[in-house]
């Protein structure tokens, strides 16, 4: 495959597009949906039909890609050589189930580690956040969006999910106590759109590397942080409990970490 990613731009979003056309078409009828380690943790037919579909787009459009996907329809990867595709077919599983909106469909496109394009597409809301380092940029369909402002964490709202607060974990109840609120959508793309808009300074959340992949590209392109809790860079292969900040936020949360501070 080429290098030129201002093409592999345009063809991954077509494919998302193609991708999302599918998706409303089968939401018309009912879903099958099942659980995978919980009643909490819910596939549907349509996150399988949609990582299958988007992978083999992905496969013909660059036919040596490694692609790690959520749902097990791509390659079991031990290292991040080369070109790495991640994909999260539906990112909200529960809110498609539940809400029929508020999910999103995400790839992150890595070469040898590094992330050079994201995409985050707001389904329901026919968004589509693309960009990174590769293209210079980050749009929202056609539209250039700019850096959010670097806000503290006192001046703005954070997204985290509930039970990290309710069982303060990594001094979660200080960090919402210190901003001005808490919010939570049920998708981690949603809440890497709301950072990239401003809505919202930051993000806590133990993420799988098909939640963050996209999200980590569009966001430390424009200028947002985005590292473990205590400031490390992620390990794309695993599991982390990540933290996504505004610069000035990040820094708060650190101290706070450090201080270990009380309410
Ligand atoms: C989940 C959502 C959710 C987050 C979970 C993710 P999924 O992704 O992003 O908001 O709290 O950690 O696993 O399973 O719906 O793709
Ligand atoms: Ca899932
Ligand atoms: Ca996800
Ligand atoms: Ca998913």
């Amino acid at each position: 495959m080429s290098e030129d990613w201002q093409q592999i731009a345009r063809d991954v979003s077509s494919l998302l597009r193609e991708g999302r056309r599918q998706v409303i078409a089968k939401m018309a009828a009912p879903m099958t949906v099942s659980e995978k380690t919980s009643r909490k943790d819910l596939v549907t037919n349509i996150d399988k039909s949609n990582e299958q579909f988007l992978i083999a787009g992905i496969r013909q459009l660059d036919p040596n890609a490694k692609v790690l996907g959520e749902e097990g329809f791509g390659d079991q990867l031990t290292n991040l050589d080369g070109r790495v595709w991640i994909v999260d077919p539906i990112d909200g599983t529960m809110n498609f189930v539940k809400q029929h909106d508020n999910f999103a469909m995400m790839i992150g496109i890595y070469q040898d580690g590094k992330g050079q394009l994201g995409f985050i597409y707001d389904v329901m809301n026919d968004v589509l956040y693309a960009g990174g380092p590769a293209v210079g940029g980050v749009w929202a369909n056609d539209q250039p969006v700019s850096a959010p402002a670097n806000l503290a964490l006192s001046e703005g709202l954070i997204g985290a999910s509930a039970p990290l607060v309710v069982h303060d974990v990594a001094h979660m109840q200080q960090i919402v106590h210190d901003s001005a609120g808490m919010r939570i959508y049920g998708s981690a793309g949603i809440e890497m759109v709301n950072i990239l808009l401003g809505k919202t300074l930051g993000y806590i959340s133990y993420l799988k590397p098909w939640d963050i992949a996209a999200g980590q590209v569009l966001l430390n392109f424009l200028g947002v942080r985005v590292s473990t809790i205590d400031g490390q860079p992620l390990n794309m292969l695993s599991s982390n409990l990540v933290l996504v900040a505004t610069e000035k936020a990040q820094r708060d949360i650190l101290q706070i970490e450090e201080d270990d501070v009380s309410l």
